[in-house]
């Protein structure tokens, strides 16, 4: 096998490796760790929770002595600080790994760069970039949080063949299925928060909690939208299940919210919570990525502002009709051409429904 191939080889199971943090490495990025020597893995391992080994430090521990003059596939930077755990670098300057792959560089301001510097200065064979873009998607919350000061906006929509959200009067549960319901409860559990509007809640009165057989004891925040606090004392996201969020007007009337649930309180415009404001709010909180349940209210205003990063439709094949709530409201594009426009990435097929994901093009 020539030397490109293999290295494609080893980083994809390294890439493998990283996702097994999917659910609980948060806020911390998915990385994941394969030592090679003579083309023989001798050391996997990847990060599993913030304040545990990184993943370099799971693969040595299992190599021992092997990871002398080994090669280590890394999927983010190693780090070259001390953090919560010593460097990572150090760890593999002093195991005499002589040659270090990186899929992508870690922009975290104590990291960005310093790991790489630090591993060629000590003479270690240094290549960065190998699926990158793979590497990148896997922690888009992560990088959009360091890069850009917010999270990762994911938005989730259920909706019907003929892309109504819920009838007339409100009524919603269910338009898709089971299967399709519990894939959003796995989407839930790997995201750090979960974001409504007040519509929503009120509709619905929605718990807004990850329920899966996967206990990983990180409940996503539920973050509710509600500028003049509206809110029923009796709605169960004020439930002490999983922490809430409410975000609400500065000059709302005050209403005694449980002593158990945090507010945010947001100067408005043009009488609206400032949603750019929220996300970077929650950016500042270590949220990296937001997945949207609401409404059309909701999802078309995000829609409005270019905050959507990614779009998650479960599409059933069910009609509703005309009467039926759109997909995203108060969103009137002047032409085709100036209509908000997504680049299909995936298609999976649950149950009797088809989840699309799609990416805008900007
Ligand atoms: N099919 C699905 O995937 C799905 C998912 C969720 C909900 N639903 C359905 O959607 C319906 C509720 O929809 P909805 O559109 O009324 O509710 P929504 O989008 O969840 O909430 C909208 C409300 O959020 C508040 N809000 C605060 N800041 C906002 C901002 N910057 N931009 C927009 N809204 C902001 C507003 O109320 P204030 O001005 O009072 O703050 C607004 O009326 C229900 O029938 C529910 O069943 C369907």
């Amino acid at each position: 096998m020539s030397n490109t191939l293999s290295d494609e080889l080893y980083m994809r199971r390294a890439l493998e490796l990283a996702e097994k943090g999917r659910y609980t490495a948060r806020p911390n990025p998915k990385v994941g760790c394969v030592l090679v020597r003579e083309n023989t893995i001798i050391g996997e391992g990847w990060h599993i929770r913030a304040g545990t080994p990184h993943a370099e430090i799971n693969a040595l521990y299992q190599a021992g002595s092997l990871a002398h003059g080994s090669t280590a596939y890394v999927t983010l930077e190693p780090c070259a600080h001390h953090g919560k755990t010593p460097p990572c670098c150090d760890a593999l300057i002093n195991a005499g790994v002589n040659r270090v792959v990186i899929a992508s560089e870690d922009p975290y301001p104590q990291v960005n760069g310093k790991g790489i510097e630090c591993l060629r200065k000590a003479g270690i064979n240094v290549e960065v970039g190998l699926m990158r873009k793979e590497a990148e998607e896997l922690n888009c919350g992560f990088l959009s949080r360091v890069r850009r000061g917010r999270p990762w906006v994911r938005a989730k929509i259920g909706m019907s063949l003929d892309g109504r959200t819920a009838l007339a009067d409100g009524r919603s549960k269910w338009i898709t299925s089971a299967k399709s319901r519990e894939d959003v409860h796995q989407w839930r559990l790997s995201s750090c928060a979960i974001l409504t509007g007040i519509g929503t809640v009120l509709a619905d009165n929605p718990q807004l909690t990850a329920r899966t057989s996967h206990d990983t004891g990180l409940a996503p925040l539920r973050v509710i939208l509600d500028s003049q606090l509206r809110i029923p004392l009796e709605a169960n996201v004020l439930d002490k299940i999983a922490p809430t969020l409410i975000v609400h007007r500065s000059e709302a009337e005050e209403i005694k919210l449980p002593s158990h649930i945090n507010r945010m309180s947001i100067d408005t415009c043009n009488n609206q919570i400032n949603l750019k404001k929220v996300l970077e709010d929650l950016g500042n909180r270590g949220i990296n990525d937001v997945f949207v349940e609401a409404g059309s209210v909701l999802t078309g205003s995000l829609l409005k502002k270019g905050l959507i990063d990614e779009l998650l439709v479960y599409i059933s094949p069910r009609l509703l009709g005309d009467q039926a709530r759109p997909m995203i409201a108060n969103v009137y594009p002047e032409s085709l051409e100036l209509s908000p426009y997504f680049k299909l990435v995936e298609i999976v097929q649950i149950d009797t429904d088809i989840r699309l994901r799609f990416l805008p093009i900007s």
